[in-house]
């Protein structure tokens, strides 16, 4: 334990450490760690619900992996399509991610997703019109009609500006840019949560029964990604330490459109949407070539002609679905393909045209924020030539095993919402369904939180002092260490070129074990980290601070990769080539050590799906 003052780091004496009542300290009924679409929209329902509640999170607010979905929404709300309803978006939802999705999750999104939608639009969020004046929807890979509610390109953005408002017009407490470490507990029941302030270097408490878990993905454990600097898989790795159970973490999802050139940009988005409003791939050679890559479980919905796939824009009854809207899986493996096949773009993408296929009106009043990304970054105009395109490190399926309707972990008072959570997606996302989970599971985790706190009365989980105490000494390690050679960033770097090489889109077992040898030196690596300074605002310590999660998190990664012998979704094993029925049947499960060095891994059979869900797959 420490007897370091946590803001002085000067060492105390026994009675001064027994009393640091100078620590920073706050009481909620529930915290929210993390202020992207799933943080906000839990924050909203615990405060409605009556908890005296609490945002925290790493970045400013508003600065959310949320914006990069950008398509859309998906939701059956059926303003184009009549015929779609939640019993088809279920089934898109279960098929997409390959059947292991947790099918009580499913279901509750597909449900719930329309309600959410339309109460983002009564908070005041702006969606783009059909011509009856009916919420726009468009179509995405994998939706079986045009589904997701969108601003244009920018819906992410949208959304967080309208939950970001309402957060803040409720009263909402926020503190930005502090980063948790740690949660604390009180024997097997969450009590609270701590961390640092980014500027400061200051520590602070948060004491609550109640924590969830907003923390989004794992992107910046590889090269390429479109995730910004704080998606280090925070959540995921604070959960295993407090005890939690991580599935589905062998299933990281490759975008197949990230731009590839200039290399200062290279893995930024470019939406699905691009597709989804009749963009096309073509390789080198011109071809249109996704026809050569129609997997047989989507044979029957997916056109094999270019005239039949041009027809289902607009008549989705006797025509087929084209082989760009795939779900992502599928497109970013043929793109891999084509690439190494020798097909590639000058600057090593693919060809995304939609120049060719639409008006530049309609282009531009579609596509807004693509049409200037690539004006301005690449100097590429896409109503008139065509984007290079590459598949980029978007979002992992997998994280904190939760119950499908409270989103409560294994913990008592510890809940998981959002990216940071598994089970929803199965092994594969469809695009547009990060959005509707975050609000249907943010919703659901927000109440259930604020009543488990309520219900505890006077009869709260303690902040033991001398934990908290005990929590600086991680934090402050790469302070204290003498001797120390290594420098955070170049970890971090091996790291994500070892994850990009090995652990990438296509895997192999010799490349996973070796993965995972690296891993473990880089975590003897990782203990010889030295930050110089001190602690006012100190990036490099932070990631010092940072890297302890990316480590443990990539561990998981590798390690459920390498056990799961057959490819599914977002996890293609080149020595398994197929989906096994057994592998179909099984969720891989990780657990914190006994020692806390590293994670244990088990099996454990799917839920089972009810009869009455199980008639929705059958053929219609
Ligand atoms: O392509 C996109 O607009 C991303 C959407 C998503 O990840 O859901």
């Amino acid at each position: 334990m420490s007897d370091r003052h946590p803001m002085t780091g000067n060492r105390m004496s026994a009675d001064e450490a027994a009393g640091v009542h100078g620590f920073e300290r706050h009481t909620h009924d529930v915290v929210v760690i993390g202020a992207g679409g799933a943080g906000l929209r839990a924050a909203i329902a615990a405060h409605e619900a009556g908890a005296k509640t609490a945002i925290v999170c790493k970045s400013l607010l508003g600065k959310a992996h949320t914006v990069m979905a950008e398509g859309g929404i998906a939701a059956a709300m059926g303003n184009r399509w009549p015929e779609d309803n939640w019993e088809v978006h279920f089934r898109d939802t279960m098929r997409g991610g390959k059947m292991l999705n947790n099918w009580r999750m499913a279901q509750l999104h597909a449900q719930e997703a329309p309600e959410r939608v339309q109460e983002l639009e009564d908070w005041g969020a702006l969606f783009d019109r059909t011509e009856d004046g009916l919420i726009s929807q468009r179509d995405f890979g994998g939706h079986r009609y045009a589904r997701l509610a969108h601003v244009g390109d920018r819906t992410g953005l949208e959304m967080i500006r309208t939950l970001q408002q309402r957060a803040v017009a409720l009263g909402i407490d926020v503190f930005m840019e502090c980063t948790i470490t740690e949660l604390l507990k009180d024997g097997d029941k969450i009590s609270g949560a701590f961390g640092y302030w980014r500027e400061t270097g200051r520590f602070v408490t948060f004491e609550a029964p109640s924590v969830i878990l907003a923390t989004g993905g794992i992107g910046k454990s590889f090269k390429v990604t479109s995730n910004s600097w704080e998606y280090t898989g925070d959540g995921h790795a604070l959960a295993l330490r407090a005890g939690a159970s991580l599935i589905n973490m062998e299933f990281v999802q490759f975008h197949p459109t990230g731009m590839v050139w200039p290399p200062s940009v290279k893995g930024l988005l470019v939406t699905e949407s691009v597709r989804g409003d009749g963009g096309i791939l073509r390789n080198s050679e011109g071809k249109r070539f996704m026809f050569d890559y129609i997997p047989e479980f989507f044979k029957k919905e997916t056109a094999d002609t270019e005239e039949e796939a041009d027809r289902w824009y607009d008549d989705k009854k006797n025509n087929r679905r084209p082989p760009e809207l795939l779900p992502r899986d599928e497109v970013a493996r043929a793109i891999n393909s084509e690439i190494k096949a020798g097909r590639g773009s000058p600057h090593g993408g693919i060809f995304l045209d939609i120049a060719s296929r639409r008006d530049p009106e309609y282009i531009r009043k579609r596509l807004p924020s693509m049409y200037h990304q690539f004006k301005e970054l690449a100097d590429v105009d896409i109503t008139a030539e065509p984007m290079e395109i590459g598949p980029t490190c978007h979002y992992v399926m997998g994280g904190v095993e939760v119950d499908p309707d409270t989103e409560e972990s294994s913990v008592t008072g510890l809940y998981a919402v959002g990216e940071c959570s598994g089970g929803m997606h199965g092994s594969n996302r469809l695009g547009g369904n990060s959005l509707s989970d975050l609000l249907v599971f943010g919703r659901r985790a927000g109440e259930a939180a604020a009543a488990y706190a309520s219900g505890l009365g006077e009869e709260r989980p303690y902040v033991d002092p001398q934990v908290v105490l005990a929590a600086q000494d991680p934090a402050l390690a790469a302070f204290e260490r003498e001797g120390g050679t290594e420098n955070p960033y170049t970890v971090q770097q091996d790291l994500q070129q070892t994850m990009n090489d090995l652990v990438g889109i296509i895997r192999k077992a010799e490349e996973l074990s070796a993965s995972l040898e690296e891993i473990e030196k880089f975590k003897q690596r990782a203990d010889q980290v030295v930050v110089e300074g001190h602690r006012q605002f100190n990036p490099g310590w932070h990631l010092s601070i940072d890297l302890r999660n990316m480590l443990l998190v990539s561990e998981c990664i590798a390690k459920a990769a390498l056990a799961r012998e057959e490819s599914r979704g977002g996890h293609t094993r080149d020595d398994f080539p197929k989906p096994s029925e057994e592998w179909g049947a099984k969720n891989l499960v990780l657990r914190l050590n006994a020692a806390g060095t590293g994670v244990d891994l088990s099996e454990q059979p799917l839920p089972v799906m009810p009869d009455e869900l199980k008639t929705f797959f059958e053929e219609r």
